[in-house]
């Protein structure tokens, strides 16, 4: 019976969702009879580890415990990156795969994509395509570069497609939709009901903010409007819930600026797992936030995302109008926040494939190695 082996590398928290609908398509694919069976194996740099950042996101995933943890842990972008190439390449010697998955823009990403070809191993990216034009920025880089050294990419949605044809790589990319969409739609009837009421938020009237990007959390200026964007609106709009990222808690702490939002009443909690974030976003009146996977639930779930920042990585969502992205500008942020609608239908799912994306990775596979 032919075995398909794939290996999968991650490092921090947006792609615990990707790997683990993919891992539910293996298994499915597997209990099928199938004639060829598919093994992997989970490499985890270990860029993210905190139970808030990492545990609690395998047991709510259903995520197995990585293969190899490779425990690189918290540094500079050079030192996680640099150190992280080295490891999974040494990894790749002991477990040695038919193909290598990376998933998104993160550091993991783009290690596991060098380290493969380094390896001579071949090499798929899942969520490719994604462009915001501003190589400046870390995850802006990591996707190019990954992108034009993947033998096999995998888009999210059709203009990520068509942003890998405008850069000659139209070959051997495929649109199966989004993995996050996927998850979505699996965990939507689990979810953890009633998180928001538990930590005393009127369903439907408060906002869900998570501010982590390093543009906005490493710039005392645009950090600073972000700060008085929260307080503002919690105090003339509706109250807002923030759980704080560990990077951001250390920036408010570097501006001197503790203890003032929770002083202003704004819920400031730690950061939570995947279904209490469902669960705040599926309740909220909308979100404001700058994560790129929020972004996508925003919509998914019918609600608009005000995000602080002047790029975004899903044009299309915006075209839809369920987002808009703008200076980081306080009074600028504080009208499209009191500009935005409240929750809508979810006709602007369809953008995103219809929740199989996993499936058609892993059938892609299947079909190369035939
Ligand atoms: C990383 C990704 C980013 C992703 C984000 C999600 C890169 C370049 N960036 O950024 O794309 O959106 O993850 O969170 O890969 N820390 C803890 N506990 C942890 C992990 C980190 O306290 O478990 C703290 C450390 O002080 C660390 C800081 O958070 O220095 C930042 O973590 P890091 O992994 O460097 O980057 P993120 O901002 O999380």
């Amino acid at each position: 019976m032919p075995v398909l082996k794939l290996l999968f590398v991650v490092g921090s928290r947006p792609q615990f969702p990707k790997v683990a609908a993919v891992a539910r398509a293996i298994a499915k694919h597997n209990a099928s009879g199938d004639a060829t069976q598919i093994e992997h194996c989970l490499v985890h740099t270990g860029q993210h580890y905190d139970d808030s950042m990492n545990d609690v996101f395998f047991r709510e995933l259903e995520l197995r415990k990585p293969d190899f943890n490779l425990e690189v842990g918290s540094g500079s972008i050079g030192y996680q990156t640099g150190a992280s190439i080295e490891r999974i390449y040494d990894t790749l010697g002991t477990w040695v795969p038919d193909w290598v998955v990376v998933f998104g823009d993160t550091n993991a990403t783009l290690a596991g994509g060098i380290a493969a070809q380094q390896r001579h191993l071949r090499l798929a990216h899942v969520e490719a395509g994604i462009r915001t034009g501003n190589l400046h920025q870390a995850e802006e880089l990591n996707r190019v570069i990954v992108d034009r050294i993947a033998d096999l990419r995998f888009s999210a949605t059709a203009a990520t497609l068509n942003n890998l044809w405008d850069e000659n790589l139209s070959a051997n990319s495929f649109f199966v939709g989004d993995t996050m969409l996927d998850n979505y739609m699996h965990f939507l009837p689990k979810r953890e009901m009633g998180f928001a009421a538990s930590i005393g938020l009127k369903p439907g009237h408060y906002i869900y903010s998570t501010i982590h990007r390093a543009e906005n959390t490493d710039y005392p200026e645009r950090l600073g409007a972000i700060i008085d964007t929260l307080i503002a609106v919690n105090n003339e709009m509706m109250p807002v819930v923030i759980p704080l990222h560990p990077r951001t808690r250390a920036a408010i702490e570097r501006l001197g600026r503790t203890g003032e939002l929770e002083e202003a009443g704004v819920k400031v909690i730690d950061p939570i797992g995947f279904n209490r974030s469902q669960s705040l976003v599926e309740d909220c009146y909308l979100v404001y936030s700058d994560s790129g996977g929020l972004l996508r639930e925003a919509c998914f779930s019918g609600h608009f995302c005000v995000i602080p920042w002047e790029y975004t990585t899903f044009p299309e969502i915006n075209e839809v109008g369920m987002a808009n992205c703008g200076r980081v500008v306080k009074d600028e942020m504080l009208k499209r926040l009191f500009d935005a609608p409240g929750p809508q239908d979810r006709e602007s799912i369809t953008n995103f494939g219809n929740g199989t994306a996993g499936e058609q990775i892993v059938a892609k596979f299947v079909e190369l190695i035939g």
